[in-house]
């Protein structure tokens, strides 16, 4: 059954960092290398797209622990979670969907996000990302680490197979649900590129996992 995306997250609240960690292929890389991409000066501003309890961030502040971070979430436990880890950082946490939250203009030095966009589409994506790229500061860049379709074939599979599931449920909101729907990388870059971004470069990649650089 699909389940709303909030409830997913919510519901699997409970031993989700070990299973991130454990589970998922290459986590114990794409982590820190996700961080080490991020800018190191003092005091950067950054905000973190569907951050959730905020593995990228543990290993961001190992690098830059003066970082000041903006993170959105819709799942408010993992939210809760995250506040837990980090008493001690300069976070603000934005309970919605980026989608929704409006974001400040010209502030950040650089955003991130990690396995949080591959449910959407790329009609979705580009005017989040059209927001995104006013938020951040000239020069200011995007690391997006996430999973990818390997064929445009794969892609259009995970979709047709996301709107049969729905209709059978005879869910007919407008809700986001839970179904993973990789876009190929080619569309990811394409969706960045039409939002206004200037060059996205491909920085490493894990198997279907890859680590993308879009400059603003
Ligand atoms: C697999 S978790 C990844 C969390 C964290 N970035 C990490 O790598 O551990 C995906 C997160 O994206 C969040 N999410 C999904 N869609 C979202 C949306 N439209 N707006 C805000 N958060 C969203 C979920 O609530 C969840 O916490």
């Amino acid at each position: 059954m699909l389940e709303k995306m909030s409830d997913f997250f919510e519901n699997r609240l409970v031993g989700y960092d070990q299973h991130m960690m454990t589970e998922i292929e290459s986590s114990t890389e794409f982590y820190p290398f996700t961080a080490k991409m991020l800018p190191m000066a003092e005091n950067s501003r950054i905000l973190d797209l569907g951050c959730g309890t905020g593995l990228e961030l543990e290993e961001y502040f190992l690098l830059c622990p003066t970082a000041k971070i903006t993170g959105i979430d819709l799942s408010k436990g993992m939210l809760s979670a995250l506040k837990k880890k980090f008493t001690d950082k300069d976070i603000t946490l934005i309970f919605g969907s980026y989608f929704d939250v409006p974001f400040d203009e010209n502030v950040f030095d650089a955003a991130v996000s990690v396995e949080s966009l591959h449910h959407f589409t790329k009609e979705e994506k580009i005017p989040l990302y059209s927001k995104l790229h006013s938020a951040l500061k000239d020069g200011g860049y995007f690391i997006l680490t996430d999973y990818f379709a390997f064929s445009d074939e794969e892609e259009q599979m995970h979709r047709k197979n996301l709107i049969a599931l729905k209709t059978e449920q005879c869910i007919t909101d407008d809700a986001f649900y839970h179904y993973d729907t990789p876009l190929t990388v080619k569309h990811e870059a394409e969706a960045l590129l039409e939002a206004g971004f200037s060059s996205v470069t491909v920085l490493n990649h894990w198997g279907a996992t890859y680590t993308i650089k879009a400059v603003k």
